[in-house]
């Protein structure tokens, strides 16, 4: 199976975590699976928050309600992708670059269902180069500050968050302590946010793999 259908996969098992309520939409590739999914369904639920404007768009074609984090209150729960997890189910998000609203939303939901398929899971954090959204003003010092880190940040260049600002890819990174390399790189003045999601991991990692879709609890 490729890739692709791998994603398809975990993207329909996720269905299992859909009761009614509010629901949270990530961004990528495995959630606009999962979109199409959840349209088969989209009579059990009063409606979703997105977490960007390409996952806004493709809800609205099906028909499925997008509602203002603001007027929702929590969600049961969130339904996202990962460029990588760990089996503590810590991520590295953000290769989309929808990672400031994923976070916000991954917060104000009391379940995180990550989707994946099977390549995105890993022993450390790292090998996947770490999305930071970073204000455009500050852009050089940030990145000047994660070399002191010991990360070789680059610039995505032509790329604009749907929040407007920039993001850094950062190359060499290990990442044996996520919380507090979450916490330390958020705390750079100008940084949005980092694609770490450890402070608020996944709950449940759902996997596409060539013998079905397999669900990982935190270790
Ligand atoms: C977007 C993300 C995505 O969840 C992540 O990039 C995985 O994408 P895909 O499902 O296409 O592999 O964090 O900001």
């Amino acid at each position: 199976m490729n890739a692709d259908e791998l994603k398809k996969q975990a993207a329909k098992a996720a269905l299992e975590y859909i009761t009614g309520g509010i629901i949270g939409v990530g961004t990528g590739s495995t959630v606009n699976h999962f979109i199409d999914y959840l349209a088969t369904v989209k009579g059990k639920i009063e409606g979703t928050v997105s977490s960007s404007e390409a996952s806004t768009e493709r809800l609205k074609q099906h028909g499925i309600p997008v509602l203002d984090l603001n007027s929702t209150g929590d969600l049961e729960v969130y339904i996202d992708g990962a460029d990588e997890s760990d089996h503590y189910l810590n991520l590295i998000k953000g290769g989309g670059g929808a990672l400031t609203r994923e976070k916000i939303i991954a917060g104000a939901s009391k379940k995180f269902v990550c989707i994946a398929d099977q390549s995105k899971l890993v022993d450390m954090l790292g090998t996947f180069p770490l999305p930071v959204e970073v204000i455009p003003m500050a852009r050089s010092h940030v990145a000047r500050q994660l070399v002191k880190l010991g990360g070789t940040p680059v610039w995505r260049e032509g790329f604009t968050t749907d929040n407007g600002n920039v993001i850094l890819d950062v190359h060499n990174l290990e990442i044996m302590k996520p919380r507090e390399m979450e916490q330390q790189i958020n705390a750079i003045a100008g940084v949005v946010t980092t694609g770490i999601f450890a402070l608020r991991g996944a709950d449940v990692l759902i996997l596409g793999t060539e013998e079905g879709a397999k669900t990982v609890q935190p270790k």
